[in-house]
């Protein structure tokens, strides 16, 4: 039995012992307080370890899986048991879904205030119980791509989503700009050199992997921005341990500014490589060798600033120091002596330090990593002393030709998606099957599960089942798991329309069960997202697949069972979660109808190509082209849904441009306006060139309302134009629309989103989505195939 051996393994290490965790039932109770008020006294909470079973010194007594139980108890209360705060969030979770039927979800926030005044009674007793010690949430580039400018009220949905979904280790990097600011200016660097290391609020994960340094299309990172992150960390951190969770916190890496030569002349540093063709002055960023004394100093000078400002609340450090950046050598000594000084630095400042890695490197630069150097590199630290995060398993797993990274411990981790690109995509089989199978593997020291996802975006079920699965010691049954899905999205009991499953259930089998990862990996992109081409757009595969993995008639089908619903049942018009999935899928059809428009049009301007080249039906097909792109962007617009909106992610941008006295600050005074427009072009630059010259262009790209119609349309006209009467493509290029089209990127970037003084971001009304589908259906009966 798998849970034998677990017991008597030698990673045990991994335990209780990592974090001052909090045996108090204050968190959860909270946590009913705030989103479920009116039962405040319906839910009794006991915790089953007692505190001395359970102390965070004793290195010795390996973490046990989370036990819960639910029952019924006097007065029409339920009663939870746990034996850990998370454990209760967790048997909280499991009977408000199985008998309430309501969730906490990203975008829709928290529904758990439908509960009915009286509270179902349970059945009987139920015994749920984790099949792993540790659930794992976060990648470290999600604190750009999602969380860059969430406010404390954002924060405190997403902390509740995940207590209620057993998340008991996330990542907390927010604010750590502040701390290193503080060791930095302590060792002698000035503000000036600061200046030029720092990134911008969208790309500092970047910075902080070392990738990329310095700030382009603006002043640079201001002090507003660092104490207000600071700020928020401080609240963060503080309810992720109320909550029984152990914060994965900050180390020091070893990225300096490049002027500490003039500080530290006789400091052994050296030029990290270049990232992604970005100028020199914005990447090879310098490092500081593990082995030189400064580093232990500065990493002492971090982690002690740290828990001086956060508390001795953990002992794991996420720490990277080459996820998309090789050493400079592969000698396998050196790779060795890195580890060594480096975990040797963390236990000077911390003596039960845990380093966590994330496994991506060992899969993005495969060449490099080859087996000898993963194991010299990882044999630096004792197994007991670090985690790895298997960052991409359900795709690109690493642990299987690493041996189980050489004994250390690792965690399963569904990435599943691209700086948040948005399409409809899963691999149901592979997220319940192969978690289960990896930890059955007799040599596996697999010690959790979790989400690593670049972007937090739709396809919420994908990351749903993943985190239930570590509840489950078979694997789950996927047509089950979608149905009652769909119970509790909707929150229905007998009574919802029969389309929301057939629709789920179709899309299970096709959209959410792509098993061909050599075409593609992760979410789809649209081609209309990128930059147009006459080729090289279809038909993508690997990394940003472009290739749709189902019959596009089959999702046109699922979505009119969808649609069908609220025809049958007009409420469901009020239910966000169902205009939510409308707006999405709805989008998804759309996007998909692209595709043969564009097909069409290239065939028709071909000129080379007397079977099929036609002007008139290449005009016809570049007019439609752009009419669909702009009818896309209404309905997005017009479905109320702010996180399909470009606006919500500038206004929170822009948000952040004030002192930190409020958190987001509101702007208010003329002298935060630059600050602003700084906000709005990184902001803008994530989401397009992604750097001053297009470096990853598109990489981050949306389906948002504003954004289809202010970049995406204006490029399709120029390609469209330009196709049709401008000079002609060679080879493939056409360099005089390449000219137009990047002339018009750079343009957008500067772009002020155009507010008047003290006015607001209107939101889209709600309401709309229904005349707004009502009139694509109307408007594209060969895309919806009529209703
Ligand atoms: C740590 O836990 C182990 C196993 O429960 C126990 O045998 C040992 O006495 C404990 N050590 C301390 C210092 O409490
Ligand atoms: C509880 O029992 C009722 C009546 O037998 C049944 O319909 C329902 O499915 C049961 N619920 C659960 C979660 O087992
Ligand atoms: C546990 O959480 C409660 C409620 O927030 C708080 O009062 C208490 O100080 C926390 N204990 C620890 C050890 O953090
Ligand atoms: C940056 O790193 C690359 C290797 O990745 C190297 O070829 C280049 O010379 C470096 N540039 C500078 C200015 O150090
Ligand atoms: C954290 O632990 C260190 C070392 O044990 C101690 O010196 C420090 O006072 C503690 N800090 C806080 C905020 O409790
Ligand atoms: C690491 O390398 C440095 C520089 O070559 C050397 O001084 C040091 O002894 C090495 N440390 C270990 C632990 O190998
Ligand atoms: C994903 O699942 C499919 C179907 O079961 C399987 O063929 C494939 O090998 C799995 N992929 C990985 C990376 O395990
Ligand atoms: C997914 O596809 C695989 C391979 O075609 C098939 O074996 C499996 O049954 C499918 N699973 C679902 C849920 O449709
Ligand atoms: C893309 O794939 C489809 C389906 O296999 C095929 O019909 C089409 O010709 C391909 N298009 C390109 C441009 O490769
Ligand atoms: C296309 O049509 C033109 C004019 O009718 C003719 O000269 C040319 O040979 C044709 N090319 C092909 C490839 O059929
Ligand atoms: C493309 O051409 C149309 C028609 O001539 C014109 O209205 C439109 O402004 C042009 N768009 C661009 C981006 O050049
Ligand atoms: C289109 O793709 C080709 C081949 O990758 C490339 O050379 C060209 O610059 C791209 N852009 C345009 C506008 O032609």
């Amino acid at each position: 039995m798998r849970f034998l051996s677990f017991a008597t393994c030698a990673l045990a290490a991994f335990s209780t012992s990592l974090a001052a965790q909090n045996l108090s039932t204050a968190g959860i109770e909270a946590l009913v307080q705030r989103r479920l008020p009116s039962h405040a006294n319906d839910f009794v909470f006991t915790l089953t370890n007692s505190p001395s079973s359970y102390t965070p010194t004793n290195t010795s007594t390996p973490k046990p899986n989370d036990e819960y139980t639910v029952s019924n108890a006097p007065n029409n209360a339920i009663h939870i048991t746990g034996s850990t705060p998370i454990a209760l969030a967790t048997g909280l979770r499991w009977y408000l879904t199985t008998y309430v039927h309501v969730d906490i979800y990203w975008f829709i926030g928290s529904r758990l205030h439908l509960a009915p005044q009286t509270l179902p009674r349970v059945n009987s007793t139920y015994h749920g119980s984790s099949i792993v010690p540790w659930r794992y949430h976060f990648n470290t580039v999600t604190f750009s791509y999602t969380t860059a400018f969430w406010t404390w009220q954002d924060w405190e949905v997403e902390l509740d989503w995940l207590a209620l979904r057993g998340v008991n280790l996330p990542l907390a990097w927010v604010g750590y700009e502040k701390i290193l600011i503080e060791t930095l200016l302590e060792a002698g660097f000035s503000q000036n050199d600061l200046a030029s290391f720092l990134s911008g609020p969208a790309f500092q994960a970047w910075n902080r992997f070392g990738n990329i340094q310095g700030s382009w299309g603006g002043e640079g990172l201001g002090m507003e921005w660092v104490e207000g992150q600071f700020a928020l960390q401080k609240k963060i951190v503080a309810r992720m341990v109320e909550l029984g969770m152990t914060p994965v916190l900050p180390a020091f890496t070893g990225f300096v500014p490049a002027q500490i030569g003039e500080y530290y002349p006789n400091a052994s540093f050296v030029n990290g490589s270049q990232w992604n063709g970005f100028a020199a002055e914005y990447t090879n960023v310098t490092f500081l060798e593990p082995f030189d004394p400064l580093f232990t100093t500065l990493q002492k000078s971090f982690v002690g600033k740290q828990s001086a400002a956060y508390g001795n609340v953990t002992s794991i450090y996420t720490l990277d120091q080459y996820n998309e950046n090789n050493p400079y050598s592969g000698d396998l000594a050196y790779l060795k002596n890195v580890t060594t000084n480096t975990i040797a630095s963390l236990k000077a400042a911390d003596p039960k330090a845990v380093w966590m890695l994330q496994g991506w490197l060992f899969f993005s630069s495969a060449s490099f990593w080859t087996n000898d150097r993963v194991e010299a590199y990882l044999g630096g630290v004792e197994n007991s002393d670090m985690i790895i995060l298997d960052l991409f398993s359900e795709s690109q797993p690493q642990w299987q030709r690493t041996d189980s990274y050489y004994g250390k411990p690792w965690i399963w981790c569904e990435l599943h998606d691209y700086g948040g690109n948005m399409g409809l995509y899963g691999q149901v089989e592979n997220v319940t099957v192969n978690p289960i199978q990896a930890l059955a593997n007799t040599s596996s020291t697999m010690i959790g599960m979790g989400l690593t996802m670049e972007g937090q975006e739709g396809n919420e079920i994908m990351y749903d089942i993943l985190l239930d699965q570590a509840w489950s010691a078979q694997p789950l049954n996927t047509a089950s798991y979608f149905r009652n899905w769909v119970t509790q999205r909707y929150h229905g009991s007998a009574s919802l329309p029969i389309g929301l499953y057939t629709a789920w259930d179709a899309m299970r089998q096709t959209v959410y069960n792509n098993t061909q990862i050599s075409i593609a990996q992760g979410v789809t992109k649209s081609i209309f997202e990128l930059a147009p081409n006459t080729t090289g757009l279809l038909n993508r595969t690997g990394h940003h697949a472009t290739t749709i993995q189902y019959n596009p008639a089959t999702l046109v089908a699922a979505w009119r069972d969808f649609y069908s619903a609220a025809l049958q049942d007009p409420t469901l018009w009020d239910n966000p979660a169902y205009t939510f999935d409308l707006t999405d899928i709805t989008r998804q059809v759309m996007a998909n109808a692209f595709n043969p428009l564009y097909s069409t049009f290239i065939a028709a301007a071909n000129s080379s190509n007397n079977a099929t080249h036609s002007p008139p039906t290449a005009a016809a097909a570049g007019t439609k082209m752009i009419t669909l792109l702009s009818d896309l962007d209404t309905l997005l617009h017009a479905s109320g849904q702010p996180s399909f909106n470009l606006a919500t992610w500038i206004a929170s941008a822009r948000a952040w441009a004030s002192p930190s006295s409020q958190i987001p600050p509101k702007p208010n005074t003329s002298s935060i306006a630059s600050i602003a427009k700084y906000n709005e072009y990184n902001a803008r630059n994530q989401l397009t060139l992604w750097g001053p010259t297009g470096e990853i262009s598109d990489y981050a790209s949306k389906q948002w309302s504003g954004l289809i119609s202010s970049y995406y349309i204006p490029r399709w006209e120029l390609f469209v134009n330009y196709t049709l009467n401008g000079s002609p493509a060679k080879n493939g290029g056409n360099a005089p629309l390449a000219k137009a089209l990047l002339a018009f990127e750079e343009g957008w970037q500067v772009q002020v989103w155009g507010l008047a003084e003290g006015e607001s971001y209107a939101q889209p009304q709600a309401g709309g989505l229904a005349s707004a589908v009502a009139r694509v259906v109307r408007c594209w009966p060969g895309v919806f195939g009529g209703v």
